[in-house]
């Protein structure tokens, strides 16, 4: 494979993963996954951010997003623009529910060590939704290692201005 076709194959693999982990900022709201209940520390299990709506959108639209990747590539693999890879719209599914769970076990974690909800945590903020959806495609198909280099350079940048720029037109409260 060309460099090239290894990039847009890390794109293609991470996207639903970013669209999973984008809108619920956009949709989310309404009753929290721990319903507002607290651990034995005193601290949310995650946050009264982290809503149920918001996980299942999330998902649904990851999901969405494969598929319409699938529909690309099709339309690709009857023309001249033939991609030596394809997807499956289970693996988009599991790359979408690993970025959520990614997202709620960071949460949980920054509760525990008693950062406080919205807070910032560099790094780990902008690359937990990756660690869960690549971490989840292992159950399906494992993405080769350079694919997995690939789309940890491209996030953190791509994460960071994504937020930047939700946070200027008021998506979101925070930079981060
Ligand atoms: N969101 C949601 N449901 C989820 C995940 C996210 O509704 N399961 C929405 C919330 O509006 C949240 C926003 O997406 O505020 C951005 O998520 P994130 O930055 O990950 O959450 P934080 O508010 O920063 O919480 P934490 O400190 O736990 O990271
Ligand atoms: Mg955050």
């Amino acid at each position: 494979m060309f460099w090239i076709y290894e990039v847009l194959y890390a794109l293609f693999f991470i996207f639903p993963a970013y669209v999973a982990n984008a809108i619920p900022v956009i949709l989310g709201g309404g009753r929290a996954i721990d319903a507002g209940r607290k651990l034995s520390d005193g601290k949310p299990i995650f946050c009264s951010h982290k809503t149920i709506r918001g996980l299942l959108a999330g998902i649904f639209a990851g999901t969405l997003t494969s598929a319409a990747e699938n529909v690309v590539l099709q339309v690709g693999a009857l023309s001249d623009l033939t991609f030596p890879f394809s997807f499956s719209v289970w693996l988009g599914f599991l790359i979408s529910c690993g970025a959520l769970i990614g997202d709620l076990i960071h949460s949980f974690i920054k509760r525990r060590i008693g950062i406080a909800e919205g807070r910032p945590l560099p790094i780990a903020d902008q690359l937990d939704f990756v660690v869960g959806a690549v971490l989840f495609s292992f159950l399906l198909s494992p993405p080769p290692i350079l694919t997995i280099i690939i789309i940890f350079v491209i996030t953190l940048p791509a994460h960071l201005l994504a937020n930047l720029f939700a946070y200027i037109t008021g998506l979101k409260k925070t930079p981060w």
